[in-house]
């Protein structure tokens, strides 16, 4: 058995103390299990599927394939994060709009990863968004309306853009 640790992570801004926590655990597993963000969802944990995507200092990651002790230091982003006040964001929004959510499990990984996208690039040419998403998979609704998610935020953020 291995010995327990304690150690404080910071997750959306605020520093989340996990208590009596072992340093094999990965980072989906102790923001799961340990801290109640149940956001990021746990579908491989082999980093082929993208539903546990969070962010790690910015940088996009599989939080299954990231050991929670060695992200101390670093700010992690969660699906639970992404607006300040819980209110829903403009990719979210997209999402519903679109009918992009179906059985809603691939959907948190994919919005935090379509966020970090369109903060890169705002392309909207379709082939590029299914390469820079191809590290998250959805078995419901064939991309089709996950891509007219992302035009409709880039085109609102364009048309807000334009408006000022
Ligand atoms: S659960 Fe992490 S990539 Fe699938
Ligand atoms: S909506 Fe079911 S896996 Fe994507």
């Amino acid at each position: 058995m291995t010995e327990s640790i304690t150690y404080s992570l910071d997750v959306n801004g605020g520093e989340l103390v996990v208590v009596d926590g072992h340093l094999g655990e990965s980072l989906l597993y102790v923001l799961r299990e340990r801290l109640g963000l149940a956001g990021a969802k746990n579908a491989c944990e082999q980093g082929e599927c993208g539903s546990c995507s969070v962010l790690l200092d910015g940088e996009l990651v599989c939080s299954c394939l990231v050991m929670a002790a060695a992200a101390t230091g670093c700010a992690i982003t969660t699906i639970e994060g992404l607006t300040p006040d819980g209110a829903l964001s403009d990719v979210q929004q997209a999402f519903i709009d679109a009918g992009a959510v179906q059985c809603g499990f691939c959907t948190p990984g994919l919005i935090v990863a379509v966020h970090d996208m369109l903060e890169r690039d705002d392309s909207t040419v379709e082939v590029e968004i299914r390469e820079r998403l191809a590290g998250n998979l959805c078995r419901c609704t064939g991309y089709g309306r996950i891509l007219e998610a992302v035009n409709l935020v880039a085109s609102r953020r364009a048309e807000a853009t334009d408006g000022h």
